[in-house]
């Protein structure tokens, strides 16, 4: 089982400890599932040593109430870490993260940070880039080689995070790790607990719409996304934020090759949606 850790200097002294020739560091806000999982595994292949965070990150939430309602599952969650070979669980109280209240400098995620995602939640990917901006930090090795992990799931996160350790000369390797999705296609979240049968079964939608347009992209059709969107309009318990093709470097939209011209090069999909006041995300590259 993992050494559970809830202080900076634990956290730090366990590290030295170990002294590893490498570090595998996930940062997770808990509710742990199958999805994280892979990341965890993803950490063991390449460490010696892997390093989680269970941490709900106020900053991140632009709702104080989704922040209340946020799962906090701690046990349950020490043993999924446990089952996919986790060494340290760094499960801090807010006051460890955040001393003297919230903190008076912020990072800024720029025009990327108020696109997509963003624009739904003003204030969430600063939030988020503060706490992971201060995890990379404490979990740092100091020597031998340091990697985090991130899923692809949350792409638009994942580009930032990159953006962030470039633009701060971060001294750590970032891996990006393939979305894990149910039998029938639904990306993991731990939102989807919110969901009834009925609308789990709606949720579906996000999948089906993905893939018909990645199947156009792979033959090099047009991909006439309106016909994905018309998808949407079909299931009332589902209300669409945004369905785009992007480039994959920087999220820009695509709009010359998401119409009726045969598609080239590369892309990104991203669909964002509420179901019963639930918001799910999805994408494919293409
Ligand atoms: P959280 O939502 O707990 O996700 C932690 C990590 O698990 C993220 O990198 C996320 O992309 C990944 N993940 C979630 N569901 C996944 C799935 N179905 N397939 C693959 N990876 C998946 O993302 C956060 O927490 C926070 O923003 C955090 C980075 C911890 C900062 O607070």
């Amino acid at each position: 089982t993992p050494k559970i850790v809830k202080t900076r200097s634990e956290l730090k002294a366990a590290i030295a400890e170990a002294n590893p020739g490498s570090l595998g560091f996930v940062p997770t806000m808990g509710a742990l599932h199958d999805g994280h999982a892979s990341l965890f595994k993803a950490a063991r292949e390449e460490n010696e040593l892997v390093v989680i965070s269970v941490f709900v990150n106020e900053l991140q939430f632009n709702d104080a109430a989704d922040y209340s309602k946020y799962p906090r599952t701690l046990d349950s969650d020490v043993q999924l870490a446990a089952g996919a070979g986790v060494d340290i669980v760094f499960a801090p109280e807010a006051q460890e993260i955040y001393h003297a209240g919230l903190p008076l400098i912020r990072l800024n995620s720029g025009a990327l940070g108020e696109m997509y995602e963003g624009a739904s939640r003003p204030g969430h990917f600063d939030g988020m880039l503060a706490v992971v901006a201060k995890l990379l930090h404490l979990a740092d090795p100091r020597q031998g080689e340091y990697r985090a992990y991130f899923g692809q799931k949350d792409a638009q996160q994942v580009v930032l995070i990159q953006r962030m350790v470039a633009d701060l000369d971060y001294a750590v390797q970032l891996r990006s790790v393939p979305i894990v999705r149910s039998e029938k296609g639904l990306a993991l979240s731990s939102r989807n607990a919110l969901l009834n049968e009925e609308q789990l079964q709606a949720a579906l939608v996000l999948h089906r719409a993905i893939s018909l347009i990645a199947g156009r992209a792979a033959r090099h059709e047009p991909l006439n996304l309106e016909d994905a969107i018309g998808m949407f309009q079909m299931e009332p318990l589902v209300e669409l934020d945004y369905f785009v093709v992007v480039d994959p470097a920087n999220l820009q939209e695509l709009a010359f090759n998401c119409q009726d011209t045969p598609f080239t090069g590369e892309g990104l999909i991203l669909v964002a949606a509420t179901v019963g006041g639930v918001r799910l995300i999805d994408n494919q590259p293409i």
